[in-house]
């Protein structure tokens, strides 16, 4: 059987919704400091996603954007990883297949394990198209963060999509084998059935996310450590953009590790040089939970100004309840063109900025549990695929052209 090797991100793109608050007019409104959102939190702006942004309508417009016929063509899985799924059965992926368009045998499906799911994604496409060298996945992260209005979670919601394609002689990244995941049971983070928002320990959550991080990637430093002395960057899941520099700090500090200690320092050095290039685009946008990671890929490959072709990254995933994996790949002689600031800009300065009460009134704007419920056609002022509403429960959507 012949293995191929370089396999990994061929094209990325993404989606935020298109309104935004300002984190320090949320900060006066719950009477905080507003260093705590900006500094401690870390935080510009934060997304709120209109009812007609479901999972599904961003997923599309992250997506719709790097799809050529080709790709539509050669597609032969999507993978939705979401952990905002609207349905047990049916997948929210069969939705992005007629919407998109892609080849009839192609087969959709969703995936869970909290805002690890995206790289469960990720690896099993490439396993897929290593063993099928001309064919493409698709995958999509897409989700809405949500703890409540006045909760301590709050100032870390967000909303957005991620979409990659998977496919052998990546132009973006390709994924190396090597990797270290583990698998905790822990209650740091999950929502039960019948809860809208999830059950969090907020302290918790960070504690675990901190353990685990030290754990994979000094496992990482003990099994492979020629390949870690090589990464030029760490790229994180980011609920906040500080969790990132606090699990560096972490791992700075940490005694004992598998790395010598100068050598640590080096290299704790160089990541954390570079790291402000990892959040720059999270910062405004917030937790996207499943895309998370992928979004700070996307703010380092157009920030990080002194990254080649050849260089490597190493990416932590980390998804609550708890999985962790922390895995590398190589920077391709496309990543410059495929992921571009200019674009990414556009995407972002095409927001508006809402009120805090209006973001409270959108937050409540929720889908009414009806049988048949139309969205009124003059909230959809804004291009792109949007949610039209529910007709016998079953959910329907349209497409707004650009003017
Ligand atoms: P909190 O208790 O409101 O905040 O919770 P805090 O008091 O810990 O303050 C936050 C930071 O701001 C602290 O810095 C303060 O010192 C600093 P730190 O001690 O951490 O370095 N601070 C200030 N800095 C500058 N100027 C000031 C100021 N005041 C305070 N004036 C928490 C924060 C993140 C816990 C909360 O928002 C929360 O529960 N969020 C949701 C859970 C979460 O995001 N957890 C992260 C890890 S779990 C994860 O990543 C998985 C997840 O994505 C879900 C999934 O997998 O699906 C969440």
């Amino acid at each position: 059987m012949n293995v191929i090797n370089k396999v990994g991100i061929d094209k990325i793109s993404f989606y935020a919704p298109k309104s935004y608050i300002d984190m320090v007019e949320l900060a006066h409104a719950r009477d905080v400091d507003p260093g705590k959102y900006t500094i401690g939190i870390g935080q510009d702006r934060m997304a709120q996603p209109a009812i007609e942004e479901d999972i599904v309508a961003m997923a599309a417009n992250a997506a719709y954007q790097i799809l050529e016929e080709d790709d539509k063509n050669s597609i032969d899985q999507i993978i939705f990883a979401t952990e905002s799924g609207f349905d047990y059965s049916k997948s929210a992926g069969i939705y992005l297949h007629e919407l998109l368009n892609i080849q009839p045998n192609a087969k959709a499906y969703e995936i869970k394990q909290a805002c690890y799911s995206g790289t469960a994604a990720l690896m099993l496409a490439c396993d897929y198209v290593r063993l099928r060298p001309d064919r493409k996945v698709l995958v999509v992260t897409s989700d809405i963060s949500r703890y409540g209005l006045n909760t301590g979670g709050e100032p870390t919601q967000g909303a957005g999509a991620v979409a990659f394609t998977v496919a052998q002689n990546p132009a973006v990244l390709a994924i190396d084998l090597e990797s270290v995941s583990v698998t905790r049971n822990e209650f740091d983070f999950w929502r039960p059935d019948h809860h809208a928002y999830p059950v969090v320990e907020g302290k918790f959550s960070t504690e675990l996310y901190l353990t685990l991080f030290i754990e994979t990637i000094d496992k990482y430093a003990e099994l492979y450590p020629e390949r870690l002395v090589e990464l030029q960057a760490l790229v994180f899941h980011t609920p906040f953009t500080r969790m990132g520099k606090k699990a560096l700090q972490a791992y700075l500090e940490k005694e004992e590790t598998a790395l010598d200690p100068q050598l640590k320092n080096e290299l704790l050095d160089r990541w954390l040089e570079i790291y402000d290039n990892s959040i720059l685009v999270n910062r405004q946008v917030g937790n996207i939970y499943t895309g998370s990671l992928y979004l700070s890929l996307i703010s380092l490959l157009v920030h990080g100004e002194s990254l080649k072709v050849g260089d490597k990254l190493g990416l932590f995933s980390y998804g609550s309840g708890a999985v962790a994996e922390f895995f590398t790949g190589e920077l391709q002689a496309g990543f410059k063109v495929v992921v571009n600031k200019k674009s990414v800009y556009e995407l972002l300065d095409r927001r508006r900025k809402i009120s805090i009460e209006d973001y409270e009134a959108l937050f409540d704007d929720v889908l009414p549990r009806q049988e048949t419920y139309h969205i009124p056609a003059e909230k959809i002022d804004f291009p792109g695929f949007y949610l039209a509403g529910v007709d016998g429960y079953r959910r329907q959507y349209g497409y707004k052209p650009a003017e």
